[in-house]
């Protein structure tokens, strides 16, 4: 078993959105390669709170890379270099004994700061609310089955569903876009016949509450697709665009304008 390793820590301790925030350091002591980035914290948390200081706030929830709820930047990449992998999922193994680490949150104007680590993504969901549902019956799990999909729809709606919103996509984007995120969403319900009737609407007023609120705009940096840690990929974008462009021109009911933030 290897040796437990020693580790320097940069990490970015705010108390909230209106006060400004800084990198402290912290030394992750006795850290086993077989521990998680999260457990790593857990350990720096429980020697802050033995010694009556506040710990680091981070968010989590599952531990699995299936809620999305994790999320920071850690030494400039949104959950870090290995690909395809939520930070909860990031195991020590790939650092090494005496590396300094450097932990930020998620930045981007639609992400503010709640605390440290902790950024408020409630602007992925009130994208999700605008359009990122259907209102067909789709009935029992014997009705689905009787839809007949075709298998290549069938398995790209499964890739765009993979997204766990993490926001990864926008932390990593020069711009801070939403797209990549607003189009697996788009693309999973719009490729699905029980998707269809709300197609049009869908996309525009999933693209207008992103733009809404305060996302950027796309423009082919491709940041996102190579961030993600469920491998969404940048075809979507495409798919999104032509989507909207046509829904755009066609369309024949108003969609109403969402207010800013
Ligand atoms: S597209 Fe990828 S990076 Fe963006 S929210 Fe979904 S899972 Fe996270
Ligand atoms: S805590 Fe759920 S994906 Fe990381």
């Amino acid at each position: 078993m290897a040796k437990p390793m020693n580790l320097k820590l940069r990490v970015w301790r705010q108390p909230d959105a209106r006060t400004p925030g800084k990198f402290v350091r912290y030394d992750a002591r006795g850290i086993s390669e077989h521990m998680s980035f999260l457990e790593m914290l857990d350990v720096v948390n429980e020697g802050l709170i033995e010694k009556g200081e506040d710990p680091i706030a981070f968010d989590h929830d599952c531990r699995e890379g299936i809620c999305g709820t994790c999320g920071m930047v850690i030494n400039g990449t949104p959950h870090g270099q290995l690909k395809a992998t939520t930070t909860c999922q990031l195991h020590m193994r790939h650092f090494h004994d005496g590396d300094e680490i450097t932990v930020e949150p998620f930045r981007a104007q639609a992400f503010p700061v709640i605390k440290d680590l902790i950024v408020d993504r409630s602007a992925l969901d009130r994208v999700i609310q605008a359009g990122g549902y259907i209102t067909t019956r789709a009935g029992s799990a014997r009705d689905a089955n009787e839809i007949i999909i075709p298998k290549d729809h069938a398995d790209r709606a499964m890739d765009a569903a993979a997204c766990i919103g993490c926001g990864a996509c926008v932390a990593a984007c020069p711009n801070a876009s939403g797209t990549l995120f607003v189009a697996a969403k788009v693309g999973h319900l719009g490729l699905l016949p029980q998707g269809q009737p709300e197609r049009s609407d869908r996309v525009r007023r999933m693209v207008m509450q992103m733009d809404a609120e305060g996302f950027g705009h796309c423009t082919n940096h491709f940041e996102c697709q190579a961030a993600c840690p469920k491998q969404i990929s940048v075809d979507f974008i495409a798919r999104m665009n032509r989507d909207f462009f046509w829904a755009a021109l066609f369309a024949h009911t108003a969609v109403p304008v969402p207010k800013k933030r």
